[in-house]
């Protein structure tokens, strides 16, 4: 996690690092900091909290002035949040911003420790400034080699020398980072949106490459200094895509953004009425060869694939296995050849995902990323790859990214249960078609449940406690409701499957408990109404999202919330609404701050 960026150019350079900070805050918001060459000399401030804390410490201690420098917010690992442990952080010639995690640290600050260098942060990173301070011998990119042949772990990192005034060093292994390149100016950063405002022109910067920056110009080195010529890439979002655009929160907008963008990344995947993924890898006969799928993901997009999973297994009658991605690295998989391990993942990073995936490849399994960051570690790494076309997701609470994994999950089932026979063309078709009518009416589920779950939230934000229940595809989106809620509202909440209840949680029911039960699914509904009626029984305050037209009759629910009718397959879609409804307005009730909720960061690019 963490964001770093650098600047080297002919504007204010604290200006430019604090405005491309504030878009990498989604990474880590603990602490921040800038370094800038100010008159000669490398001047550094930073502070504990948010970037709007460091602001107003520049503005009481006179902003730095420069053209070029570095900039780093934080999302502490080692160390707990303080403007000791903040970055930048320096040796005496060289200054660094880190985003990753140094594994080997303590053997290396014992190393420097044993030769009287003093080290005043609990950080790994610290180290390797001190180390890099230690190796100087006057040739940075001699000195950065050497520094990092002795580095285990990972890192992106933007270094200044005291010595080398206004260049900007950047090397990286794991973690991810561009090099932003501009008219007489250019940048680094871990994170596309952070230098959208000034050029949309980049380079990705591999593992181990090393890039030099100045006012004019970009060089890149291999490791062994071979310089490389690298295609210049252009981002596809523009500017807007990264604010507010007149929405309170970065959340509410992204819960707005869905139906385009599962237009976007469902509509150029469908050819004559059926899926069509060759673009991605995957053929009707890649797909027959598969006897078992793994879906391993973190988090939100885990539970993406939870819905994949019901949709697979019952369509394609393929078995799945849904995984967390932190657990399935460690347990020694029965993976191998003939299998397919979906990775579904956001960002693109995320460690554990990554890692999984790469542990899929070595044992022999075919791998499909579904990734929304373009470039990413997990999205060049994959054998196959769907890019969701959610646009960047700023809010920490993920909402687009989640619907379109989902939609994305469709489409694969359709197409796969297609090649497997069980459904025909005309069904997949049928499928095919109402997904791709989805957008609309998830425009219509977001006006309908605006107001009542508005209204809802106002029930909640005074518990301490609730739970989520459902079953089948309701299960599985329950399971995405309850994290929603309990990540930004900080109210502790539980998702089960319903009928498990009874055998021990139900204990836990209290008056005026509230439980919100998803019932979607028409095979399913009167079971789950037996088991909303056995909670409701033991005093819980029981709010139903059903479908239009069930009968859910008052002594059943406190509170119902209708979403619009389609397949009952496809349900998960327009009933994700609500839930996300219902955990943001909660967290704007509780006046949290709901893009950055407390602890957490968007990417999280470490076990
Ligand atoms: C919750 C959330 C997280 C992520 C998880 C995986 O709202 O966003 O649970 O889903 O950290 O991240 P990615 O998808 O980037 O691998």
């Amino acid at each position: 996690m963490c964001g770093i960026v650098g600047y080297v150019g002919y504007r204010d350079c604290s200006d430019v690092l604090v405005k491309a900070l504030s878009k990498l805050e989604y990474r880590g918001y603990d602490s921040a900091g800038i370094a800038v060459f100010d008159e000669g000399k490398i001047k550094v401030v930073k502070s504990k909290g948010r970037l709007a804390d460091l602001e107003k410490k520049m503005l009481k201690q006179g902003a730095l002035k420069g053209t070029a420098g570095i900039g780093h917010t934080r999302w502490a690992t080692h160390g707990e949040p303080s403007d000791r442990n903040s970055h930048p952080h320096s040796g005496a010639r060289v200054t660094i911003v880190h985003n990753g995690i140094i594994e080997n640290y303590r053997e290396i600050k014992e190393y420097l420790q044993r030769h009287d260098v003093k080290f005043i942060s609990d950080t790994d990173t610290e180290v390797v400034a001190q180390l890099l301070d230690y190796n100087y011998n006057g040739d940075p990119l001699a000195t950065i080699v050497k520094t990092v042949e002795k580095l285990e772990g990972s890192f992106a990192l933007g270094i200044v020398f005291a010595d080398f005034q206004d260049t900007v060093y950047a090397i990286r292994r794991e973690s991810p980072l561009i090099v932003g390149v501009g008219k007489d100016e250019n940048f680094i950063a871990s994170d596309v949106p952070a230098i959208l405002k000034y050029t949309k022109d980049y380079y990705l910067l591999e593992h181990d490459e090393i890039a030099v920056l100045s006012k004019t110009g970009v060089e890149i080195f291999d490791i062994n200094l071979e310089k490389i010529e690298k295609e210049l890439k252009t981002a596809d979002w523009d500017m807007d895509a990264a604010e507010k655009g007149g929405y309170e929160h970065f959340m509410i907008k992204e819960i707005h953004e869905q139906p385009t963008a599962i237009k976007t990344t469902i509509n150029p995947r469908i050819q004559n009425g059926l899926p069509d993924l060759t673009e991605c890898g995957i053929t009707i006969d890649t797909l027959r060869e598969f006897k078992q799928i793994f879906v391993v993901a973190c988090g939100t997009a885990m539970h993406a694939g939870m819905v994949g999973k019901y949709t697979i297994e019952s369509l394609a009658r393929v078995p799945v296995i849904v995984d967390i991605a932190s657990e399935f690295r460690y347990r020694q998989p029965l993976v191998g050849e003939g299998d397919l391990v979906i990775i579904i993942s956001q960002s693109g990073e995320t460690a554990d995902s990554l890692a999984a995936m790469r542990l899929a490849k070595k044992l022999g399994a075919k791998t499909l990323a579904i990734v929304n960051a373009k470039g990413s570690s997990i999205a060049r790494e994959a054998d196959m790859l769907i890019y969701t076309h959610a646009g960047p997701e700023i809010a920490v609470a993920s909402t687009k990214a989640y619907t379109v994994q989902v939609a994305v999950m469709y489409l694969f089932a359709f197409l796969l249960a297609f090649a497997k026979g069980t459904i025909d063309e005309d069904e997949c078709k049928r499928l095919t078609k109402l997904l791709s009518d989805t957008p609309k009416i998830i425009e219509k589920s977001l006006d309908k449940t605006k107001k009542i779950t508005q209204f809802v939230s106002t029930k909640l934000i005074a518990c301490d406690s609730l739970m989520y229940i459902g079953r089948g595809l309701d299960y599985a989106l329950s399971m995405e409701g309850s994290l929603k809620l309990k990540e930004i509202s900080y109210i502790h909440s539980e998702s089960y499957a319903a009928g498990e209840l009874k055998h021990g949680t139900i204990s836990l029911i209290t008056d005026g408990m509230p439980v919100i039960a998803v019932a979607t699914q028409p095979h399913l509904f009167e079971k789950t109404i037996s088991n909303i009626k056995e909670v409701k029984a033991r005093g819980a305050k029981t709010i139903v999202i059903c479908t239009d037209g069930f009968n859910v009759t008052d002594d059943v629910a406190d509170y119902i919330i209708t979403v619009p009718k389609t397949d009952d397959i496809l349900m998960p879609l327009l009933a994700a609404i609500p839930m996300q409804l219902i955990a943001y307005y909660t967290s704007v009730n509780k006046g949290n701050d709901v893009d950055k909720p407390r602890n957490l960061a968007k990417s999280v690019t470490v076990e």
